[in-house]
């Protein structure tokens, strides 16, 4: 699909054709450099109207990822360079815009490698794997390439064990009702030839309680200073079992996911989807390669304020059911239920 305006941007984000917090601050971003690169302004005033009036309206695309906000906000404050130059302003915002995006897949790889290494050292000091051994590992909804610029965060750390051959298996939820596990971290598994395995979400807190993963990773959409982190439905429910089953639960992710105006997650806004995703379930034909989409629920489901649908987009899992926040500055262990999310930033 190609994005030839701020417009379509806004649509892709919102439609989900686009989906991941760092690829919808990318995209966004990214159309606001294409938009000034195509357009003349008579003053500096006029650029700066056009720059305000844009984040402000990407900004409404989606509400939960912190992402986009800031990555509108750092466009915002980049076009108050001092200077009444437009050239001047406009090189300033793309240059910003493009480093939204550019700079991801460096600071994935430092964030993947601090997981991959907090987590070996603190299963092997636990004694919980052998010094040398495997580990088997399950993720949440869909946090690899698809859901960034590339290498990913929660993926890439599961990436980074394998490439450090100390991953036995890496298992991942469906993620419904919008399926980013069984359609996208599916296809990437496939893609690299990571040994992977699909699990059912109801079959999670069967697979913890089996013994069959050793730790647990997800992504964040928004993680307060204290730990709280919005992440996408289901992640809470595999928190609660990982600590029910004393196994770690880890949170990776960006700087740019952590909300420094939030002491914790109470106020995170949840983006409420549409009754539709969860009544239906959409599909290729093998045959013909024609996207379908089935109605399973009865037509009054979703359809009358008697029968209706809760499909939260995301959970916010409290910081106390999580082991430790890992960003590309480091690593935040719990330490008495409470994480200093601060500490890194
Ligand atoms: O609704 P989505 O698919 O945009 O939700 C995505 C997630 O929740 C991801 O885990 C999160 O954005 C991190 S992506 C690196």
């Amino acid at each position: 699909m190609d994005i030839t305006s701020v417009e379509e941007a806004y649509s892709a984000i919102r439609n989900m054709n686009i989906r991941g917090a760092p690829a919808l601050a990318s995209l966004a971003t990214l159309s606001v450099a294409q938009r000034l690169h195509n357009s003349s302004y008579n003053n500096s005033q006029e650029l700066k109207k056009e720059v305000k009036q844009v984040c402000d309206y990407l900004y409404q695309s989606r509400p939960t990822a912190v992402n986009l906000g800031i990555a509108l906000d750092q466009l915002r404050q980049a076009a108050e360079i001092d200077s009444d130059s437009v050239d001047n302003i406009k090189k300033a915002v793309i240059y910003q815009a493009i480093l939204v995006w550019s700079e991801d897949v460096e600071r994935n790889k430092q964030m993947s490698d601090n997981g991959a290494q907090w987590l070996i050292n603190n299963l092997e000091s636990s004694g919980k794997i052998e010094k040398g051994g495997k580990i088997s590992i399950l993720t949440v909804c869909n946090t690899g390439s698809l859901a960034t610029s590339g290498y990913g965060t929660a993926f890439g750390m599961i990436t980074r064990l394998h490439e450090l051959g100390r991953l036995e298996r890496a298992y991942y939820a469906q993620t419904t009702p919008y399926h980013q596990g069984t359609r996208l971290t599916a296809f990437e598994f496939t893609q690299l030839g990571i040994p992977s395995c699909l699990v059912c979400d109801t079959a999670v807190g069967s697979l913890i309680s089996s013994g069959i993963v050793q730790a647990v990773t997800v992504g964040a959409d928004r993680i307060a200073l204290n730990g709280d982190t919005a992440n996408k439905i289901g992640t809470m429910q595999s928190a609660m079992f990982a600590k029910t089953f004393n196994i770690p639960f880890t949170v990776v992710a960006p700087r740019a996911s952590v909300d420094s105006n939030l002491n914790d997650g109470r106020s995170i806004p949840i983006e409420l989807r549409a009754a539709s995703e969860a009544v239906t379930v959409r599909g290729i034909e093998l045959d013909s390669g024609k996207q379908t989409s089935v109605r399973i629920a009865p037509k009054e489901v979703g359809a009358t304020g008697l029968h209706t649908v809760y499909n939260p987009g995301f959970d916010i899992t409290p910081s106390q059911l999580i082991s430790a926040v890992v960003l590309e500055t480091g690593v935040a262990e719990s330490k008495n239920g409470s994480i200093d999310v601060k500490s890194l930033l």
